[in-house]
């Protein structure tokens, strides 16, 4: 039995995806396919954060249905699931069953149910031991907590995932280790707003939160690295920044969501920081780590957003130089608070879009600016790939501060870790050479 499982979205999908996947290997016997033709079952796990992907959903879900042997069946599953529930078995025939973001431990359960829709979202598997995936990689997701007890206002992610639990430390450190004996040297820890962790277990725990969290995985042997997405800015308190700074085994990179420089747009998005509390942490990380490298995520022509408002945007760009920009144009979302705000507030398509060029080409300047500044610099990198080939050899791997960095002429095993010099720069790709 083969099975076919598209994934759309953030890490927290793709970590879900791993745990369905594991599962059906695992329990009902399926191998995987990356070619959805040859597939039993065909999984489509959905994002439903903008509107764009999830308007895809049923082309895809016909093109699939035309595409599939006789008899396959076809899955969605994930956070559009979640909010659309039985409404795409009444808009698509093709479907077979619905799972909701919240209740993909079901997976195995829900295969044999035709027509069945599973979007629980009180349900709680917080403490569902999944089966454990087969890497063979150097590094993987870890999942520290489900759900969001946030209500930024944009965000549908709370309606499709429901509200925050955090996994018992005893699950995550037995994750980790087993991990960590199959040779899996750097984890990414997962959760919608990470350094929350520890805030409500589903059953009694003892107190612990997020930088407790790093501080007892760092103790595993074996783990070498431990990277985590998302923070939140509000949580960035000084005990978090000391813990980063402090951890040799936390990599100095850092995701720091701003969503709007201006105080008044953060407000009515109800993000529950200020301007200057956000670049009061910035300047706070910076001054006790110098290395780090910050990435962000930015809503343009969020309801409301002024001219002035868009100039604070721009204004936190130049003060922090992120090293990363997601950049998105603000996407009117159902369940949101945002949904149902004045009409005559919204920022018409074409502002939204120059102010998004506006900012996109200045953060293109800033790298260039900053890429310049890399030859020379020498970086410990862990190797995770490597080809060797009748004419070219490389590898490549990711620096502490989470640079992706191409080594040429040189086949260097998984897993090891080099010190390389930045050699070249090459349209803000990083080339190097064993130093
Ligand atoms: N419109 C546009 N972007 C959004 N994001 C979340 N919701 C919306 C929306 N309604 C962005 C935020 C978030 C990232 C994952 O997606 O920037 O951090
Ligand atoms: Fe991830 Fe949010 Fe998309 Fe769900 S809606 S897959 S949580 S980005």
């Amino acid at each position: 039995m083969k099975l076919f499982v598209q994934t759309l979205g953030c890490a927290m999908n793709e970590r879900d995806s791993e745990h369905m996947i594991a599962e059906l290997e695992s329990k009902e016997g399926y191998t995987l396919t990356d070619d959805a033709t040859q597939a039993d079952l065909i999984l489509i796990n959905t994002c439903s954060v903008r509107e764009k992907p999830e308007r895809r959903l049923f082309s895809e879900i016909g093109q699939y249905a035309q595409q599939k042997k006789k008899g396959a069946k076809i899955g969605v599953c994930g956070c559009t699931a979640s909010h659309m529930g039985a409404e795409i078995l009444r808009k698509s025939s093709a479907v077979d069953f619905v799972l909701g973001a919240r209740n993909i431990s079901k997976i195995t359960q829900i295969i044999h149910k035709p027509k069945a829709v599973e979007v629980d979202l009180s349900y709680d598997d917080s403490l569902y031991a999944f089966e454990g995936v087969r890497s063979s990689g150097v590094k993987a997701l870890l999942n520290i907590s489900i759900g969001c007890d946030k209500s930024c206002a944009y965000c549908i992610v709370p309606h499709t995932r429901g509200k925050e639990i955090s996994i018992p430390l005893d699950l995550l450190l037995a994750e980790a280790r087993k991990l960590a004996q199959n040779g899996i040297k750097e984890l990414l820890l997962l959760g919608q707003n990470v350094n929350n962790y520890g805030a409500r277990f589903s059953s009694a725990h003892r107190q612990i939160n997020f930088s407790g969290l790093l501080a007892e995985l760092a103790e595993i042997d074996g783990i070498e690295r431990i990277r985590f997405t998302s923070p939140h800015p509000l949580h960035m308190d000084d005990e978090f920044l000391h813990e980063f700074a402090r951890n040799p085994k936390v990599c100095k990179s850092i995701h720091m969501p701003l969503q709007s420089g201006s105080s008044k747009i953060l407000k009515a998005m109800r993000r529950g920081y200020s301007k200057e509390w956000f670049l009061d942490r910035v300047q706070r990380l910076k001054s006790l780590v110098p290395e780090v490298t910050i990435s962000t995520d930015i809503i343009v022509g969020f309801v409301g957003e002024s001219e002035e408002d868009f100039a604070h945007t721009l204004d936190v760009l130049e003060q922090v130089r992120f090293d990363t920009l997601y950049s998105f144009i603000y996407s009117p979302r159902p369940h949101t608070l945002a949904y149902s705000l004045d009409p005559s507030s919204h920022i018409p398509k074409d502002i939204a879009q120059a102010r998004l060029s506006t900012l996109q080409e200045r953060h293109r300047e800033i790298l260039r600016e900053k890429a310049q500044a890399e030859i020379g610099r020498e970086y410990i990198v862990l190797v995770e790939n490597t080809l060797q080939d009748t004419d070219i050899v490389f590898s490549e791997g990711r620096s502490d501060n989470n640079k992706l960095i191409h080594i040429e002429n040189a086949a260097l095993d998984l897993g090891e870790f080099v010190r390389v010099r930045i050699t070249r720069n090459e349209g803000g790709s990083l080339f190097g050479e064993l130093a």
